[in-house]
């Protein structure tokens, strides 16, 4: 596996690759890789086949972070997610510093006007900023054809779709199921953060999740739905509540009675410092067996 530090070293070694036919398929990540990042590798080598190429990124990219978020202590173990990806057979990690992707000087910014507003971009004023710009820079010094995105940022994933079409980058974005922990936590690189009490009180989440998924297909109206979800992670006293959503699947928009459409449920929840996200696709009417 090549380790690339500098944006002229990772783009020699693409056009190599590129000179061949090859399709090269971009994982980008902010390390301390766990299972769930090792699956979107696996996605990304199915989706690049045998003769093609897996690019994995690692870098904590300073602008998706707010002034009082966790990027200082965010978790990180270059050493250990070298071996992790090595092991998947990943082609090359660009794994840059900071002055080699942000120029003091930089003046632009990729922005989805409307998406980055709403949810979790209430929450976390500029966070989709930071990630469509950087995505968009990874995008333009790799050139991949594909690129692979979890579920789990429900919200990110969308805004990165949008704005793939929007600016036309013919990059095809393909996003990859949420990893679970065996008791339900969607798996997440800060999970390794939360106290002992609050590892055991997080499955709330998928809990919660779990109960609406069977209310949805009652004929259930959005805001009842929404209402117990909410009660039900407000019964665990370590959960701080930061938001729960209805919104539909496809559009992100709101919905106002019952569900007639599939609908997605977001979570924010913090438990003490740690800020955790989860969420769950539900039908209105229950899967036909097969
Ligand atoms: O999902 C992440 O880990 C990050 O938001 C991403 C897409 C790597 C951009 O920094």
């Amino acid at each position: 596996m090549q380790i690339c530090r500098t944006k002229t070293a990772i783009r020699a070694r693409i056009t190599d690759w590129r000179s061949t036919g090859a399709p090269v398929v971009l994982v980008p990540t902010m390390g301390f890789l766990h299972d769930g990042h090792l699956s979107l590798m696996r996605l990304a080598r199915a989706r690049a086949g045998e003769q093609g190429r897996v690019v994995a990124s690692i870098f904590v990219n300073p602008t998706q972070f707010g002034p009082n978020e966790d990027f200082e202590s965010y978790p990180r173990d270059e050493a250990r997610d070298f071996d992790l990806l090595r092991s998947e057979g990943v082609d090359a990690v660009f794994a840059p510093d900071i002055a080699e992707v942000y120029d003091p000087q930089a003046q632009t910014i990729v922005e989805t006007t409307e998406l980055a507003k709403v949810l979790i971009g209430k929450l976390r004023p500029g966070h989709f900023r930071g990630v469509a710009t950087v995505v968009t820079k990874l995008f333009n010094i790799i050139r991949p054809d594909a690129a692979v995105f979890g579920e789990k940022d429900y919200q990110q994933l969308a805004v990165l779709r949008t704005m793939a079409r929007d600016l036309d980058m013919g990059v095809e974005i393909i996003g990859a199921p949420i990893q679970r922990e065996a008791d339900g936590l969607a798996m997440s690189s800060r999970n390794v953060r939360l106290s002992p009490a609050d590892r055991a009180a997080a499955p709330v989440l998928a809990r919660a999740l779990d109960q609406a998924e069977i209310m949805a297909p009652t004929g259930i109206t959005a805001s009842r739905l929404r209402s117990h979800v909410r009660a039900t992670l407000e019964g665990e006293p370590r959960a701080r509540v930061q938001s729960v959503d209805i919104r539909d699947a496809a559009t992100l928009d709101t919905i106002a009675g019952p569900l007639t459409r599939p609908a997605v449920i977001l979570l924010a929840v913090s438990f003490g410092k740690v800020f955790l996200i989860d969420n769950r696709v539900v039908h209105p009417t229950p899967p036909e067996e097969p």
